[in-house]
């Protein structure tokens, strides 16, 4: 069965102390309203990894994610952050080239082919995430380019690998906008990124992929595109740090 995952994605905000008081509303609303179909992630600054680790601990169906990993596993690289590190904070999930990273810090696809590869061998879950901006989709050209990056970062995998990552469709154009691609975009793109997958890992592993949608998800609009066969779900920035409107797009399927 594939599975039906809401991220929050809380990218630079929340001190430790708001980070928690978020994360503990959302525990207790999970806890009191989830139905057990969803897998909820909350992808908070690495500062928080371990505290937010340890109050979630007990929800089975709440996991912690860091935003990023570094992609060497150890050494002299003064700032970055390891899986093995990731690892032992409790998260188990990490999101992986995020459009801000590789625009903001020059990722390239094959160094997030090493990311993905690394997050695995520490039994992270990676959210790999892909989308286009306006320029390319406005080209037509936005489906051969996202799928290009699936191919450069994941296509090295063994079908074991695959069959653990969880892929982000990420329009850069919806992203922080308020413009969300319609449920039809979405899922035409959803519906290619599945067929490209199978076309190298076969169908079983293209069917069971869960592929989540993200860019201006809310509680109005997350219901039409959760709807979709192929969008399992979400990535959430913005509505992610309400812990009502984060709960009321986790209860939307
Ligand atoms: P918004 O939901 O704020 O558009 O952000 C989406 C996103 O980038 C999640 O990773």
């Amino acid at each position: 069965m594939r599975k039906k995952i809401v991220a929050g994605n809380w990218k630079l905000n929340n001190t430790l102390e708001e980070g928690l008081k978020l994360a503990s509303e959302i525990t207790n609303m999970v806890t009191d309203e989830l139905r057990d179909e969803v897998t909820v992630v909350l992808g908070t600054p690495y500062i928080h990894l371990s505290a937010v680790g340890k109050l979630t601990e007990n929800v089975e169906k709440l996991h912690v994610a860091a935003q990023d990993c570094s992609t060497h596993e150890s050494g002299a690289y003064t700032g970055e952050i390891s899986v093995s590190m990731i690892q032992s904070t409790g998260a188990s999930y990490v999101i992986i080239g995020h459009s801000e990273r590789r625009e903001y810090h020059n990722e390239t696809n094959e160094q997030l082919a090493t990311k993905v590869e690394l997050a695995l061998k520490a039994d992270l879950t990676p959210i790999f995430c892909c989308g286009e901006s306006l320029n390319i989709r406005e080209s037509g050209k936005h489906e051969r380019f996202v799928s290009a990056q699936i191919t450069e970062s994941l296509f090295h995998l063994t079908e074991e690998q695959m069959s653990k990552v969880v892929i982000a469709y990420e329009p850069i154009w919806a992203i922080g906008t308020g413009v969300t691609a319609s449920s039809d975009q979405a899922q035409e793109m959803h519906k290619a990124l599945r067929a490209h997958i199978a076309s190298k890992f076969g169908n079983t592993i293209a069917d069971e992929a869960s592929i989540l949608y993200g860019g201006s998800c809310k509680p109005t609009n997350a219901n039409e595109l959760f709807s979709q066969p192929d969008i399992d779900g979400g990535l959430i920035g913005g509505a992610s740090l309400k812990s009502r409107d984060f709960m009321d797009i986790i209860n939307s399927f």
